[in-house]
């Protein structure tokens, strides 16, 4: 395997970063995770529109232009000959001598990127499956909009999960509120056959599957309501589903122990699914 690191592809093995990284001490950083299918990267435009609005919200400057990131993205991609899989993005505000003021100017960002295959058939699993889930209190600063490689809420959150024998959490606000999951958006089917999902100005990420399954809802005659919904709402939903790059549809079958539903993935985040990539450029 190969990665690209600050102007070089390197072995995968030998791949690194300075230890006064600042993404290393402080978390300094920003991020993007794609999808490739069939040897296309899914919705790149959308993603690195959103790369520059994370570094612009950090006052970070570009690490290179966007033609330039796009070469080199497509070329990790063909070193690593993924036709179906991943890539990951992170930038960083570069190396320097610890110390929380930035950097001096002309400090150049870190920049890596790294890929990878994934397995079909697991993805196939998921989906057809659906996924357990717990809710936990939101405990995240209050601009998860931005997306830095802070995650360790979200890192404590999956990993509560794990030992609670789900696969994910939601985050929950003090209202009651349904926030959005660790690395994903959350959507309700409700029984008037509604499709919901929260606003995403703040509060959450703005995800871009999230952004394109509203194109594809459209597309499909759904009805898509952007408003706030709670826990009991989501309790007794239709269908609930997540979005993300890493999971396009993925139904949810059991939230806190009790079944959504009929305990059963839905049809109506099937049939999304199905079109999504009809949709997404
Ligand atoms: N996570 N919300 C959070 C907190 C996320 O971390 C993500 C993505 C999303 C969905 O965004 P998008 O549809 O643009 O992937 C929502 C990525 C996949 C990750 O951290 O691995």
């Amino acid at each position: 395997r190969i990665a690209y690191v600050n102007g070089q592809y390197v072995r995968h093995s030998e791949a690194a970063v300075h230890v006064e990284d600042r993404g290393f001490q402080f978390a300094d950083g920003v991020y993007e995770v794609c999808e490739v299918r069939h040897g296309m990267i899914v919705d790149l435009t959308r993603h690195l529109s959103r790369l520059d609005r994370s570094l612009s919200e950090l006052r970070m400057a570009a690490p290179m232009s966007r033609a330039a990131l796009t070469f080199v993205i497509r070329e990790v991609l063909r070193r690593n000959r993924v036709k179906n899989g991943i890539f990951y993005m992170q930038v960083t505000r570069g190396a320097a001598r610890r110390d929380h003021y930035f950097p001096a100017e002309g400090t150049p960002p870190t920049i890596t990127i790294t890929a990878k295959s994934t397995d079909p058939s697991a993805a196939a699993k998921k989906y057809a499956n659906g996924i357990k889930v717990i809710t936990l209190p939101e405990n995240r600063w209050d601009r998860v909009d931005i997306k830095t490689v802070g995650l360790l809420p979200n890192v404590l959150a999956k990993q509560q999960a794990k030992e609670a024998g789900a696969q994910d959490a939601i985050f929950i606000d003090r209202d009651g509120i349904v926030m959005e999951g660790a690395s994903s958006n959350v959507w309700i089917v409700t029984p008037d056959g509604e499709l919901v999902t929260r606003p995403a100005e703040h509060g959450i990420l703005k995800g871009i599957t999230r952004t394109t399954l509203i194109d594809v809802a459209k597309k499909l005659g759904l009805k898509v309501v952007e408003r706030e919904f709670k826990t009991e709402e989501m309790l007794a939903a239709r269908e609930v589903f997540f979005t993300s790059a890493t999971g396009i549809c993925v139904p949810i079958v059991e939230i806190d122990g009790k079944p959504v539903a009929n305990g059963h993935p839905g049809t109506v985040s099937s049939s999304i699914r199905d079109t999504f990539f009809d949709v997404a450029e």
